[in-house]
């Protein structure tokens, strides 16, 4: 499996290089694309998106969400399949994301981790069973995070809501006044070099369940990047994500 990994300067993208360079998971690195790069094709090296003129069988994005639109263009118009695990895109980046789903393979998730995926599913079924408690969501990331909360929080929120439909997200709580029943409270740390924590505490009172995923170091993210890449490609257009990888499991 022929690779470019975008956004390949920053700490996510240097993992799954490294990772790639020791065939993990099938891949073989083609292509190192990142701004802080000069071009230089022998050592497969590029600056940007457009210096690379060869093939690829998938590309893996740990970027930039400014970047999302010109990388599905550039995706769409060579027929990659893409791997985008950036988060912080806004509404209309998604719709841009999910219109590409239509012409090409696209992986989208805001965790790549295979334990957040069960975190998620355990999470709603929790909240399905206790529809009368209180939901609050601590994530921790590290002091260079952009996007505030996580996208993982998000994503975690956004499963509840599947059971409580009619929750309403609360960020960062700040103003006085009592919490309102449907609120799912969502709060962020950002502290040193944390990989990511995501907490979720679900409590009606009486009994009280907390669901807890620590990332250890940025492996797991890569790992998870490189599974979903060997498990888009050759697969038709569609917009897939970590349930799709996971299956029946
Ligand atoms: N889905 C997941 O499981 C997961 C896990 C970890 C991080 N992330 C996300 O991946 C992204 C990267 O995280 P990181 O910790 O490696 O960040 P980082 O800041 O270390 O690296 C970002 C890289 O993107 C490059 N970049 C910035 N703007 C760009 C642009 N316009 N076009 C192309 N490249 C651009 C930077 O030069 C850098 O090389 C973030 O959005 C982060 O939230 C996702």
């Amino acid at each position: 499996m022929k690779i470019l990994v975008h956004g390949a300067g920053g700490h996510m993208g240097q993992v799954v290089c490294r990772m790639a360079e020791e065939g993990r998971y099938g891949a073989r690195l083609m292509a190192q694309v990142s701004p802080e790069f000069s071009t230089n094709p022998i050592n497969d090296v590029y600056s940007n998106l457009d210096a690379f003129e060869e093939t690829v069988d998938v590309v893996v994005d740990f970027s930039n969400p400014k970047s999302t639109e010109a990388l599905l263009n550039y995706c769409i118009e060579k027929k990659f399949p893409v791997v985008i695990a950036t988060t912080g895109q806004t509404e209309a980046d998604k719709s841009l994301i999910k219109q590409a789903s239509e012409k090409i393979p696209v992986f989208f998730s805001a965790n790549m981790s295979v334990g957040i995926a069960v975190l998620s599913e355990i999470a709603r079924k929790v909240a399905a069973v206790f529809p009368d408690a209180d939901i609050e969501i601590v994530e921790k990331h590290h002091n260079r995070k952009m996007d505030v909360p996580s996208g993982t929080a998000l994503l975690l929120a956004n499963s509840i809501h599947e059971a409580r439909t009619d929750a309403e997200f609360v960020i960062g709580r700040h103003e006085n006044g009592r919490r309102r029943h449907q609120e799912i409270g969502i709060h962020s740390l950002r502290l040193g070099n944390e990989a990511g924590t995501h907490e979720i505490i679900i409590t009606n009172g009486n009994e009280t369940i907390t669901l807890k995923h620590e990332a250890e170091n940025r492996d797991l993210f890569a790992e998870g990047a490189l599974k979903a890449a060997a498990f888009l490609v050759g697969k038709e257009p569609g917009l897939y994500n970590m349930k799709d990888l996971l299956g029946n499991k």
